[in-house]
């Protein structure tokens, strides 16, 4: 998803850096498109830097160079391919240009021509906000279906108190969140996931592993997150990086996993485990690297089973989610431990299928709880995860398991 972030010549202008940051964490694209006076207050680089994106900061193309037609034109290309407006902070005067159909810069030009949803956070001196101009221009939007984020009252940048006062960042991105359909509704989860292999140490260099890449839980920690989860993600080596917002924990070995998952159980509400963990260790891993003298015996141990100790230790209210990486038999096999593990849900996927499961992009799984077995079409791993995370939060609310309030 793409939002234009109108950013308009006032104090707050500062703030509309969190909001590029904020919209991120939510896998949103933001194209910062600045007014004149806006410039005056923050330069353009500091948005390209923190937006990755190119910052528009004139109808003409950049300041002091001559106009060129891409630049004339570009607000078309812009106004058709963003999924809405954000003006943060917007001013009297943008508000004014808005309400009567000015377009004399970039910003009101590319009002005019976007189809998308538009969203405006006010930011001006109480007695500019109370005049009666701004209110008849805002009444004129609201009609029109812009959705005005009410300024806050308080001290303002003139010294006066009153109204006028740009409403917090997180009150912004929460409201263009829900008018982009982006739905939070794990706003109050603190999701514990566990992703990718463990590496048991058979001498310095070498190690028994497994081919899992961490993608699912990687993608499970990412949808949850832009969900509203507070996400703690434990990882083995993998060769991903953290989904924004995502606390991760990075571990090595089974041990590792099982000390870093138990040590942060607790706080967690809903627990999804779809690492590859080792089920064997070496017994004695070699001081030295093993030579080449002919074949070797390993003798193997089994490591401890995480998913059996959170579920011998869980609390009441909490979602236990495990994984079945199965070859035969998957639906009875994972049944038999959904069950055997005491789980709320087990999520099972035939691994012996070259196109989905390990190191792929795509999944095909079936959820299995105590009372449904939900088929879940190959997909791929982000789509996926949202049905698994749907799943569990289906599973907290028909148990009345409500995480306790923070
Ligand atoms: O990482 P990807 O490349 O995206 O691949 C995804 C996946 C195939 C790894 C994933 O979809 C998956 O199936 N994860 C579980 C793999 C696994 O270990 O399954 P299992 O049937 O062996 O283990 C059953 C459950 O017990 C799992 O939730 C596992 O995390 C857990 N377990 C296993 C061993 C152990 N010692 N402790 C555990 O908690």
């Amino acid at each position: 998803m793409k939002v234009a972030l109108g950013v308009c010549g006032g104090i707050a202008a500062y703030k509309a850096c969190e909001i590029v940051r904020l919209l991120q964490e939510h896998g949103i694209r933001v194209q910062v498109v600045m007014t004149a006076a806006a410039q005056e207050f923050i330069r353009p680089l500091t948005f390209a830097a923190l937006s990755g994106e190119k910052v528009i900061a004139g109808l003409w193309g950049p300041a002091g160079e001559p106009a060129n037609l891409d630049s004339a034109i570009e607000h078309i290309a812009v106004a058709q391919s963003i999924d809405a407006l954000l003006v943060a902070p917007c001013t009297a005067d943008t508000l004014a240009k808005f309400a009567h159909g000015q377009a004399d810069d970039f910003l009101s030009t590319l009002y005019l021509a976007t189809p998308a949803p538009v969203v405006i956070a006010p930011t001006m001196n109480v007695q500019m906000w109370q005049h009666e101009a701004t209110q008849s221009n805002l009444d004129i939007l609201r009609k029109r279906g812009v959705q005005v984020v009410e300024p806050g009252s308080g001290y303002l940048a003139c010294g006066m108190v009153g109204a006028g006062r740009m409403a917090e960042p997180e009150q912004i991105v929460a409201t263009i969140l829900a008018k982009l359909g982006i739905v939070r509704d794990l706003a109050v989860e603190t999701v514990l996931i566990t992703a990718g292999p463990t590496r048991e140490p058979v001498d310095p260099v070498r190690f028994l592993g497994n081919r899992s890449s961490g993608k699912m839980g990687y993608a499970l920690a990412e949808a949850a997150q832009r969900r509203g989860a507070r996400v703690v993600l434990v990882s083995g080596p993998v060769a991903l990086e953290a989904p924004a917002g995502v606390e991760l924990v990075r571990v090595e070995t089974a041990e590792q996993m099982r000390s870093a998952v138990v040590s942060r159980a607790a706080e967690a509400s809903i627990i999804i485990a779809a690492a590859a963990v080792a089920d064997f260790r070496v017994r004695k891993a070699a001081e030295q690297k093993i030579k080449r003298n002919g074949a070797i015996s390993l003798e193997l141990e089994p490591t401890a089973d995480i998913l059996q100790e959170l579920s011998e230790n869980r609390r009441p209210e909490q979602v236990l989610v495990g994984f079945a990486a199965e070859t035969e038999d998957a639906v009875e096999n994972g049944r038999a431990k959904l069950k055997r593990k005491n789980l709320d849900a087990i999520v099972i996927n035939d691994v012996s299928r070259p196109d989905i499961g390990f190191d792929s992009d795509r999944n095909e799984v079936t959820i299995i709880t105590a009372d449904e077995k939900i088929e879940v079409p190959e997909d791929s791993k982000s789509k996926i995860a949202q049905r698994i995370l749907d799943a569990a939060l289906t599973l907290k609310t028909k148990t009345g398991r409500l995480a306790p309030a923070k």
